[in-house]
């Protein structure tokens, strides 16, 4: 029987990554999780606790995964968080976390990946987000990490090819957390509905599966329409 692929989800404790890290363990890929919290119990997934903004912590990870798997066929690097605060009351350790985590993560992952990636002709998906291109106030560090990973995506995906395929999702609003969305919150979708995190996992699986050989170099927005919307005030 052949070798189940392995993916490697990082952020997978939950939210999105979850259901990525759900989705791919259904599909039959042996998954690793790296995040500092714990997932649940019930996924089918090794987890290492691990800060993937780290140089040390990301190069022991990539090298538990030669030692323990032994192979590498998906890197989802999902790993993010957001700050929303003034840009006059933003300092700079500040800003260099959330880059380091949203953006510099990518880097070091891929770098310590990539003998892995190659040999396995395997596929990295970065999960953006829809504010790489469009802004709330107060959320300039959120953005150009964001702006910077939609970029970093089509840059390895040169470097890389052909035998390893990256791709980028941008999600636009999903609910993984908090309150349930109003029932205008959805209606103002032209889905007519807020996202969910199977959405995104769906979207992964697609690309790190053997149907998307032709796809590189490419940015998916999965937002429910909600950018290609024109909004004036009535
Ligand atoms: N939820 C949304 O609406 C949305 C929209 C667009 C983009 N995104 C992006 O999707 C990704 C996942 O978002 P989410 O909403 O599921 O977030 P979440 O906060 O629910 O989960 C994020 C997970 O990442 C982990 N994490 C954070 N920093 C890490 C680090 N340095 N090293 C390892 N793990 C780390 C956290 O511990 C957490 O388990 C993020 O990159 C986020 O920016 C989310």
């Amino acid at each position: 029987m052949a070798q189940a692929k392995v993916a490697l989800v990082t952020g997978g404790a939950k939210g999105i990554g979850l259901a990525v890290a759900r989705r791919l363990a259904r599909e039959d890929w042996r998954v690793v999780v790296a995040d500092p919290a714990a997932p649940p119990p019930d996924l089918a997934a090794r987890h290492v606790a691990a800060d993937v903004a780290d140089e040390a912590q990301v190069d022991a990870l990539l090298a538990g995964i030669a030692a323990q798997e032994g192979r590498l066929d998906a890197l989802v690097s999902n790993a993010g968080f957001m700050l929303r605060k003034p840009l006059r009351d933003l300092t700079l350790g500040e800003w260099n976390r959330v880059i380091g985590a949203n953006l510099t993560a990518t880097f070091l992952l891929v770098r310590a990946a990539e003998a892995m990636l190659r040999a396995a002709r395997g596929a990295v998906v970065t999960i953006a987000s829809t504010r790489a291109r469009q802004s709330e106030a107060d959320t300039e560090s959120y953005s150009a990490s964001k702006g910077g990973l939609v970029a970093l995506t089509h840059a390895l995906s040169v470097s890389l090819g052909p035998e390893v395929r990256v791709n980028c999702v941008s999600p636009g609003w999903i609910h993984t957390r908090g309150d349930a969305p109003r029932p205008e919150d959805h209606a103002q979708h032209p889905a007519g509905r807020v996202g969910r995190p199977e959405d995104i996992a769906a979207l992964v699986a697609w690309l790190v599966g053997p149907e998307s050989g032709f796809v590189t170099g490419a940015e998916f927005v999965s937002d429910g329409g909600m950018t290609r919307k024109m909004i004036y005030a009535a």
